[in-house]
């Protein structure tokens, strides 16, 4: 593998757990970019949320593509926001390989519902609100993932079946 591959999508659309399955298959790293802001900030994403703001978490999201360039050639998953700032989506597209995983509204409402406490954008809303947000920021960010070299359904949980999807791509 020469390049990154990155996987790109919203909340809840199995980043990471399509991510690691794809990383074992292709014997490479799996890196997952709000964890290692986590590391290098020494705090949690929703701490950083808390303590620091937004714009500081955006900004070290930012850092965190710069420093791809870096990195042997790994599976890449990015938080939910990352492509929607800056021109960070460019900027994914010149690192490697990127994918988008698509799921509908709905679903992403459902799964989102249920980890709500970890995600710092959701943790106060009611259910409601919840379903609002998704839809809204759905629609606003949809056009940035879009932008992705590959589209890729993942709509119902079979890691397998959108692994080997994405391995087909590949070649
Ligand atoms: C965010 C998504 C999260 C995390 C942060 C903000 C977003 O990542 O980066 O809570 O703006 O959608 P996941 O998509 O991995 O949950």
């Amino acid at each position: 593998m020469e390049k990154h591959v990155i996987l790109i999508g919203f909340m809840g659309s199995g980043k990471s757990t399509i991510g690691k399955k794809l990383a074992e298959e292709l014997g490479v790293s799996f890196v997952d970019s709000d964890t290692s802001i986590e590391a290098k900030e020494g705090c949690s994403v929703s701490e950083i949320f808390e303590q620091k703001g937004e714009d500081y978490f955006r900004e070290k999201e930012r850092e965190f593509i710069a420093g791809l360039d870096g990195m042997q050639p790994s599976v890449v998953s990015v938080g939910g926001g990352m492509p929607c700032f800056f021109d960070n989506m460019e900027q994914l597209k010149m690192k490697g390989k990127v994918f988008y995983l698509n799921v509908s509204v709905m679903t992403l409402v459902k799964r989102v519902m249920a980890e709500r406490a970890t995600r710092p954008l959701l943790a106060s809303l009611s259910d409601q609100e919840v379903s609002a947000f998704v839809f809204d920021k759905l629609i606003e960010r949809t056009t940035f993932y879009r932008k992705a070299h590959h589209i890729i359904p993942n709509e119902t949980v079979n890691t397998e079946a959108t692994v080997a999807d994405i391995l087909k791509v590949l070649g």
